[in-house]
């Protein structure tokens, strides 16, 4: 079959089975089994598949088709500039996290050689941005699954960022040292069990329970999270978390008592990132 005419099916499949932007998609699944880019794509229509690549592709589709994002199909995101492998291990960074990374980026970049910790790490998505823009920052990343870690490993290895980034199974910062870190900056799970649809059924069907559901409320992350990073704080240091939709005067009330909160809206205008001084 030719490039044009598998494309055409491939988009008529993905969109009898209700998937989201059914054209990118498509093009997105052809560019991984040919290795190719968008614009080899439409500089080829004509390209005859071989049967290994139509079988490779017939298959990312009909996988794509029950809902598995297209991510742990490819086994890549890309983040903050980085190409980062995923697997169902870990969430799939979000670009909106990349606000996490602005904020920490101006609030650490006047200090000398600041200490951060990135709790659960995941992918080490922001661990890595972190360790890439702040070269004599002391990074460390801590998860309480030993798959996200070994996922996290890896990129860190592919990036040759391996040698700045201490990587830790941990359950939040249980036993971390007092007073120890300028920046403690976290992406935690936030969506309520009792409210599953909060999530879209692709993230609830696919993505780990571990990364996105937090307790009944959604909330018990953050509780345990704020005192954990008060006592691990120096003194002036912050704690920088993304919040999830509608949660941000909860996780307020969370940090009412530090010496400063910010908050920075996303692209949307909704509510993203808390930053709270202790
Ligand atoms: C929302 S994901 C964020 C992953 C990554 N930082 C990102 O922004 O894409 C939350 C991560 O927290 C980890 N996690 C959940 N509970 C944890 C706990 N009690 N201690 C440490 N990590 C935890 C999960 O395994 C998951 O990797």
């Amino acid at each position: 079959m030719q490039l044009k005419q598998a494309l055409t099916a491939a988009i008529d499949t993905l969109t009898a089975n209700a998937v989201g932007s059914p054209r990118m998609n498509a093009e997105t699944l052809l560019m991984f089994v040919l290795h190719s880019d968008r614009a080899y794509l439409y500089a080829h229509p004509e390209y005859e598949l071989t049967a290994d690549e139509q079988a490779r592709y017939d298959e990312a589709v009909a996988e794509r088709s029950t809902g598995k994002p297209a991510q742990y199909i490819t086994g890549h995101q890309e983040f903050w500039g980085m190409d980062l492998i995923v697997s169902p291990a870990v969430l799939i960074p979000r670009p909106e996290t990349e606000h996490v990374i602005e904020t920490v980026l101006e609030l650490a970049r006047t200090k000398q050689a600041p200490r951060i910790v990135d709790v659960g790490t995941g992918s080490g998505c922001i661990a890595l941005a972190l360790a890439a823009e702040l070269p004599w920052a002391r990074v460390e990343a801590v998860d309480i699954s030993p798959a996200a870690l070994e996922v996290a490993r890896a990129n860190a290895a592919r990036l040759q960022l391996d040698h700045r980034i201490i990587f830790q199974q941990r359950d939040l910062l249980a036993g971390a040292p007092a007073a120890t870190y300028d920046v403690v900056v976290s992406n935690p799970p936030y969506v309520p069990e009792s409210e599953p649809e909060k999530a879209q059924r692709e993230v609830r069907e696919f993505e780990p329970k571990v990364a996105v559901f937090a307790g009944e409320s959604g909330l018990e992350v953050y509780r345990r999270l704020v005192p954990q990073a008060h006592e691990a704080l120096k003194p002036g240091g912050w704690l920088v978390v993304e919040i999830g939709y509608s949660i941000e005067r909860a996780v307020h009330e969370l940090v009412k008592d530090w010496a400063e909160v910010r908050i920075t809206p996303d692209l949307q205008g909704i509510p993203r990132v808390v930053a709270a001084r202790r």
